[in-house]
């Protein structure tokens, strides 16, 4: 069997630089939500490309190294871009044609036509529209023997009413396409070769044409413009956050939560609206999450609290942390059991023992920080020096004063104080104090300086 999916379009009705099937839905290129549909998926698969060809080469073939590649150097219609795969395809073997722009289409959905597909000689997928508007209209005999497809542009008004439509999908006997194909012609006024004309062909020469209806309307959603776009954008929004709700997760507003990519949830998670999840992230038991939140290949611990407006980057957080609002956690930062990260902190690859606490306007980098630290507010680790970046590591139940700045490379041991104000440039024994503020001035009665007139 071959799979071949048409990707050759130049998708006009975008309005777009990017080829049309990897404009981004649900947090990856469209055309990959088909793709990962089909991984493992018996036989070859082939994907016909033009249009933007070495972007298209560029972001999928390092994903999907088993995809051949076609290519179709003119977008000259669906029926020209099959007919370019015809080299590769064997005559006793089933071909299955799929639409890059139409990704939603079950594996299970695709089994069945297959299935049917071993009795006839041409097999479509057909669906019911309330609306049935852009679509292909499949055209029957007055004994319900499939005729024609007639696409949207072409038809009469009155074959614009009939609602059963073609999904894009077919399956084929190789012989058929070998066949059939070399006799499409473009007379219509898209001047394209229509794919689907072959159902006309097929019928004419006696051969056995089927349209399995599809059960699940929503599978065909497919993406010509910005509308459909936004329109699946919505409905794999609503998908997602139902599959939250069936977990036992509270969301604020369901219709306000985007999950883009694998989420896996405890019990008793609390979410409220405008929180984006992208990546692979994993929430613990009872944890909550405050609005606009943005949360990226994260995994936060039990009963971790997070308010508004943080924005989290491969971060591992341990259990019963506080985090925000308006905190920055960047990749590589690792939380023990309840830290404490206030507002406008940036943490950034550092390790934050248990119980440590960073509540307010700080800049930890590159840093290990003990257990049971406190870090005053204003406190910045100087990590760079214009060419390298530093460590800096602190030692259990340090206390850093307020507004103190830590140039790396810097050890400050355990117990240790800063006072506040300071800047620290050498290491710090464990258990001293040290203040680097200079000694208090204060001139008495002293006369302010008063406007010349
Ligand atoms: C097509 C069908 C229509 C069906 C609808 C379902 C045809 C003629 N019409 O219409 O009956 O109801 O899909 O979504 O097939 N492509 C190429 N090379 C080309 C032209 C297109 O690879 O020369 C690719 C496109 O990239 C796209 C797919 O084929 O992924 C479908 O093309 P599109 O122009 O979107 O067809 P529709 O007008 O949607
Ligand atoms: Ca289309």
């Amino acid at each position: 069997m071959l799979t071949l999916i048409l990707a050759a379009g130049q998708g006009k009705r975008m309005h777009s630089q990017r080829p049309k099937v990897l404009q981004p839905l649900a947090g990856k290129p469209l055309i990959c939500h088909l793709l990962d549909r089909l991984a493992h998926w018996p036989g070859r698969l082939a994907l016909v490309y033009g249009h933007g060809g070495d972007l298209l080469k560029a972001e999928l073939a390092p994903r999907y190294p088993e995809l051949q590649w076609i290519e179709q150097a003119e977008a000259l219609g669906t029926g020209h871009a099959v007919a370019q795969a015809l080299p590769f395809i064997q005559p006793e073997e089933t071909v299955l044609v799929l639409y890059g722009d139409t990704t939603q289409i079950a594996r299970r959905t695709l089994e069945a036509l297959l299935a049917r597909a071993e009795q006839n000689d041409l097999t479509l997928l057909s669906a019911w529209l309330a609306n049935p508007h852009g679509y292909g209209r499949i055209l029957r005999n007055a004994s319900g023997q499939i005729q024609a497809i007639v696409e949207e542009r072409d038809a009469t008004p009155e074959q614009r009413l009939i609602q059963e439509i073609h999904t894009g999908v077919l399956a084929a006997r190789g012989a058929v396409l070998h066949k059939l194909l070399p006799r499409l012609n473009n007379h219509n006024p898209a001047g394209e070769f229509y794919l689907t004309d072959l159902v006309a062909l097929a019928g004419a020469e006696g051969l056995r044409v089927e349209a399995l209806p599809l059960e699940d309307s929503d599978e065909m959603q497919g993406v010509n413009d910005r509308r459909q776009l936004a329109a699946l954008e919505a409905f794999l929004r609503r998908q997602a956050a139902e599959a939250l709700l069936d977990q036992g997760v509270t969301l604020v507003d369901p219709a306000r939560i985007d999950v883009q990519g694998p989420l896996t949830v405890g019990r008793d998670v609390y979410l409220e609206p405008n929180i984006m999840f992208k990546g692979q992230n994993v929430l613990g038991d009872g944890v909550r999450i405050e609005s606009n939140c943005v949360l990226e290949n994260c995994h936060i611990g039990a009963g971790t609290v997070i308010l508004s407006h943080s924005r989290l980057e491969g971060v591992q957080v341990g259990a019963d942390c506080h985090i925000g609002p308006f905190a920055r956690l960047r990749p590589q930062t690792i939380l023990a059991d309840g830290v404490k990260v206030g507002n406008f902190v940036e943490l950034k690859a550092s390790e934050i023992k248990s119980g440590t606490k960073i509540n307010h306007l700080s800049y930890i980098g590159d840093s290990n920080v003990g257990v049971g630290v406190n870090i005053g507010a204003g406190t910045i680790t100087c990590n760079y020096d214009g060419a390298n970046k530093f460590k800096t590591v602190i030692g259990d139940n340090v206390f850093i004063g307020s507004n103190s700045a830590l140039v790396a490379p810097l050890n400050i041991g355990s117990d240790a104080t800063v006072g506040a104000g300071s800047v620290i440039r050498k290491d710090v024994k464990n258990q001293s104090l040290v203040l680097t503020v200079g000694e208090r001035r204060e001139k008495e009665n002293w006369p302010r300086p008063v406007k010349k007139k």
